[in-house]
């Protein structure tokens, strides 16, 4: 315990002398003031947070074992959930955490619309939370193909005939996001790609945008 402690100063003395690191953790965490009139309903906002950060450490864990083609996307994901070890747990939490982050944004959303936070000067988080709904709801629909079941075949039709119901362009929006027109197997690995790397890196410069406008306004006063 005394060595722990010991090498834990020594590290803290080592950043402090660089980074003023003590000074830091002061200000951010152990003695951050936030104001009285916070309560529990700013809290979803962090919890939509933690949500995306555990749907990137599980959704890691999958890609380790899931093979986005037609013939081994589902015998890939039961073998996830019989045979690796810890792999239904994974999957499980990516699929359950999937529909509880929409739920948390969504709350999240509701609060800054009941507190009117949307107002100035705070029009661009809202706007900027709008992309982050977008980008959360296409993660689920995306990512609801990978398994290619009956349900995410037919969940894909219906979802990609809804653009493809747009005025002019819409046929060529169909095609563009099936690539061809039906669902096939390169609907599955543009489904993939979009899905591991588009939307997360996307949602990510949102984030940090969303992130840099909170600390630079400040959470809006008591109504
Ligand atoms: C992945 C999705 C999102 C995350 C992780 C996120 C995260 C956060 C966090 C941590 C805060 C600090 C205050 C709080 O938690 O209530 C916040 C504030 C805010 N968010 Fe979001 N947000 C997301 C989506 C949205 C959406 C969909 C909207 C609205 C369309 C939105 C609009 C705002 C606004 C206007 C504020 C400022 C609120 C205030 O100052 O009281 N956010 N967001």
């Amino acid at each position: 315990m005394e060595l722990i402690k010991d090498i834990n100063k020594k590290v803290l003395d080592w950043l402090d002398e660089r980074y003023d690191a003590r000074q830091w953790i002061r200000e951010n965490l152990t003695e951050k003031w936030v104001h009285k009139h916070i309560n529990w309903l700013y809290c979803f906002g962090g919890l939509s947070f933690l949500g995306f950060l555990i749907q990137i450490g599980t959704g890691i864990f999958l890609m380790m074992y899931y093979i986005p083609t037609p013939k081994d996307a589902l015998a890939s994901v039961q073998h996830i959930a019989n045979n690796v070890p810890f792999g239904w747990l994974f999957q499980r939490l990516h699929s359950i955490s999937a529909n509880v982050v929409n739920l948390l944004v969504m709350f999240h959303m509701l609060r800054v619309l009941y507190h009117g936070a949307y107002k100035k000067p705070r029009e661009f988080q809202w706007v900027s939370g709008v992309f982050l709904l977008l980008i959360t709801m296409a993660m689920s629909f995306s990512g609801y193909l990978l398994p290619w079941t009956q349900l995410s075949y037919w969940g894909a039709i219906i979802g990609t005939e809804m653009p493809g119901a747009t005025p002019f362009i819409g046929e060529w929006l169909l095609q563009l996001i099936r690539g061809g027109a039906q669902i096939t197997g390169i609907t599955l690995t543009r489904f993939y790609a979009i899905h591991v790397v588009v939307l997360p890196l996307t949602l990510i410069v949102f984030l940090g945008l969303h992130f840099w406008m909170i600390k630079k306004v400040g959470i809006s006063g008591p109504m």
